[in-house]
């Protein structure tokens, strides 16, 4: 099939990437001319495990090219909206100015039996509008919403094997048929193995995604909400995490206390979907989301004021290392990273930060210029008065105690991902702290 990604962020370059792999013929549309070039000549605008070999082999089999030149898309059938949806600069809302320009640029080249898919995260009637949107313009191309999952790190697996695939139809007969047809050749090897696919009108559709995010956020916050009266009581958030998630109505996933979620969706998914809730007239069926974002953004601090607490009460002429600076592991997003604002919040309280990322220290270093940056763990933690662990990096969690012992100049660690062994670091000679563990 002939698929344009109108995109190709993220979500869009791994899906042209994707699709192109599973033997479709797409063209990835996007406005950035360098992000474009890159992508022609193979070289991944974004660290994505996996990415670049799909993106290379899709370039070599003659299937996948990129374009400004949104013209192009005129001989292709499917058109799939993959722009991102931020947060409004200054309100809680969406920013779909790209979801908009992005059908825009296109309506001038779509036929009548074109179909238009929307990929991006929106708040729930977006969809409605912009099919209003193309019929204003004179185009009868079919539109379905159908939300996607991934997740940072693993977005080509994501990709190509989700375990849902959600059709959000419309509701004139004719055109649902149409958009469902051109849905399932587009997922034809993902059909055969069986994935389930639920399908919906747009308006749920839009819900699945937002409720999803919404769901693991709440989760995330829940188990945050415990680790702080575990704080105040010596019991083990780890350990209560482990029993519960035994219950398999709850489940062990996304049930890791720490200093809680960052990223590109989940902060902002939950302040759109409260936003518009708001517009909805129903504020209060998801007012416990700005409880959810309370404790997330407790979180962060409460790292801020036990680090103030191990240096004595004051950050300034200290050292601390920072250890990761990405909102995740295996990703070089840094997006609403609660590494990126402990550390700072630490440096604009008077301490001398080095932050070490395995990914991300050129960007830190561009975005954060009062950030030091180093190297790797070792360099960073050289003579730091503390350490503390924020992303848990793969190289992180294997660290040596003994070896990083030798380096620092005060070993006081916090662990604010609960990713090492407490034991192994207390018995190297660390003063260990960790996120509601005692
Ligand atoms: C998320 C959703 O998982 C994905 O389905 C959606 O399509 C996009 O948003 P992503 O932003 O890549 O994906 O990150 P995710 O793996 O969900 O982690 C989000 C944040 O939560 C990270 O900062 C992570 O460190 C944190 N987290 C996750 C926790 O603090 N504890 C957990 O138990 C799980």
């Amino acid at each position: 099939m002939k698929i344009t990604t109108v995109g190709c962020g993220y979500l869009g370059a791994v899906y042209a990437a994707s699709m192109a792999s599973i033997g479709h013929e797409v063209l990835g549309l996007d406005v950035d001319q360098k992000k474009v070039d890159d992508l022609n000549a193979g070289i991944p605008p974004f660290h994505e495990p996996g990415f670049e070999k799909v993106l290379t082999e899709a370039l070599a089999s003659g299937r996948l090219r990129f374009s400004t030149d949104y013209s192009d898309a005129e001989d292709y059938r499917a058109h799939v909206i993959c722009v991102g949806t931020p947060q409004q600069v200054d309100a809680a809302g969406a920013d779909l100015t790209y979801v908009h320009a992005a059908v825009d640029s296109l309506i001038p080249h779509l036929d009548d039996t074109d179909v238009v898919l929307g990929r991006s995260t929106v708040p729930v009637g977006t969809a409605a509008s912009l099919r209003d949107r193309l019929r204003a313009a004179g185009v009868n191309a079919a539109l379905a919403w159908n939300p996607e999952f991934l997740r940072e790190g693993f977005a080509v697996k994501d990709t190509l094997h989700p375990d849902r695939i959600v059709y959000g139809l419309p509701d004139d007969a004719e055109e649902a048929a149409r958009a469902r047809a051109a849905l399932d050749e587009m997922y034809a090897p993902m059909l055969e193995v069986e994935t389930p696919v639920v399908v919906g009108n747009y308006a749920t559709a839009e819900l699945v995604k937002v409720s999803a995010n919404s769901f693991l956020a709440t989760k995330i916050s829940f188990i945050n909400a415990v680790a702080e009266v575990c704080e105040a009581t010596g019991a083990d958030v780890s350990v209560i995490a482990e029993a519960i998630g035994l219950d398999d109505r709850i489940g062990p996933k996304f049930l890791r206390a720490g200093i809680g979620f960052g990223g590109g969706c989940l902060p902002k998914d939950i302040r759109a979907f409260m936003a518009r809730a708001g517009e909805l007239g129903v504020t209060e069926a998801l007012g416990f989301l700005r409880e959810v974002d309370h404790v997330n953004n407790r979180r962060r601090d409460h790292v801020v004021n036990i680090a103030r607490r191990a240096l004595g009460g004051t950050f300034t002429d200290k050292r601390v290392a920072v250890l990761g600076a990405t909102f995740k592991p295996d990703s070089d997003d840094t997006r609403q990273s609660p590494a990126l604002y402990i550390a700072s919040k630490i440096s604009g309280r008077g301490a001398n930060v080095v932050i070490t990322d395995p990914v991300a220290n050129e960007r830190v270093h561009a975005e954060r210029p009062n950030l030091e940056t180093a190297e790797d763990a070792y360099a960073a933690a050289a003579g730091a008065d503390l350490v503390l662990l924020l992303t848990e990096w793969k190289e992180f969690r294997e660290l040596d105690p003994v070896r990083l012992r030798e380096v620092v100049g005060t070993a006081h660690l916090i662990d604010g991902r609960n990713a090492l062994d407490p034991e192994t670091w207390r018995a190297a000679g660390w003063t260990y702290e960790s996120m509601g563990r005692p």
